[in-house]
């Protein structure tokens, strides 16, 4: 029987090649989509695509109230919260998408879904090459002690740091922590110049236009220095392909996993 999948952000960038990718498979079935300005519609006719008979629903607690096995969250940072609790407190296991959740947030999110015995799969970034950038960066991380991110992306992104610096960043801090050589207290000038610490790690955003989404982590040791670049291009489908695998392992977790390494065979 098909997974029946309720997709949060459906109209959008990054969830309307998901739900055309669903569409395409024949072990997922859409269920119920959420958007504000299409509410009321069917999916199919606000994207296009025929096949998509998905109900859209103006918020995530009327689309669950169609039963769903899994919840996507492809919406905003301000939304995403609370979108996944109500799915937890629903029953739905839970794939986000949505970038900006905090450590704090997740830690929440993560006491709620053992609560409910529920799986959690985030992803700052699908993309496959975003998942072999996190574990050559690990690998990095055991040998070089010290390392800095630069996250760059479109001028009129939001949120900053990245949900993929953000994640990379935490992945690092597991391995270990970075000493820089000058204390970011004793900088002299802007500390800001030194850009947001996250995990421990110097993180810097750069929002310009021509940028699509990129991440860069650089190592740095005496005389020797490694560069790891992962740079994605205009289109979705690396995130909808990384999107459709965690769906269908996210039932096999329980509480918060983040990176879809967590689901890969390595
Ligand atoms: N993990 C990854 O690989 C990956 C890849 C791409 C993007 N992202 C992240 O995914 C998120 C979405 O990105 P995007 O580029 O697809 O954005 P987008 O094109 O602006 O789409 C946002 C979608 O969410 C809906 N939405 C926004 N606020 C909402 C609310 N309060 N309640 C209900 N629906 C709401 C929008 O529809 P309405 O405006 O009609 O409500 C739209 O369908 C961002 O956080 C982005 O950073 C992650």
């Amino acid at each position: 029987m098909a997974l029946k999948v309720c997709l949060a952000g459906a109209t959008g960038w990054a969830g309307s090649e998901l739900a055309r990718a669903i569409a395409a498979t024949s072990d997922l079935e859409l269920v119920a989509a959420v958007s504000r300005k299409q509410a009321g519609r069917v999916l199919g006719e606000v994207l296009g695509a025929p096949q998509l008979k998905a109900p859209v629903y103006a918020t995530a607690a009327q689309a669950l109230a169609t039963a769903c096995d899994v919840f996507v969250e492809y919406t905003k940072p301000d939304s995403a919260k609370a979108n996944i609790l109500c799915a937890l407190a629903g029953g739905a296991h839970v794939v986000v998408g949505t970038s900006g959740l905090t450590e704090s947030d997740f830690a929440q999110i993560d006491v709620v879904a053992r609560q409910h015995q529920r799986g959690v799969l985030a992803c700052g970034n699908f993309a496959l090459t975003v998942v072999l950038l996190q574990k050559f960066a690990q690998a990095a991380a055991r040998l070089i002690p010290q390392w800095e991110i630069i996250d760059y992306a479109h001028d009129d992104k939001i949120d900053a740091p990245s949900g993929t610096a953000r994640e990379l960043a935490f992945r690092l801090s597991q391995v270990r922590e970075p000493v820089p050589t000058v204390a970011l207290d004793k900088t002299v000038g802007p500390v800001e110049a030194r850009g947001a610490s996250v995990n421990g790690t110097q993180v810097h955003s750069i929002r310009l236009p021509g940028y699509v989404i990129g991440a860069e982590v650089i190592f740095g040791m005496p005389d020797q220095r490694l560069t790891i670049r992962h740079d994605a291009g205009s289109s979705a489908r690396p995130y909808a392909d990384g999107a459709l695998l965690a769906i269908r392992k996210v039932g096999t977790l329980l509480g918060v996993h983040r990176g879809l390494d967590s689901v890969l065979e390595f």
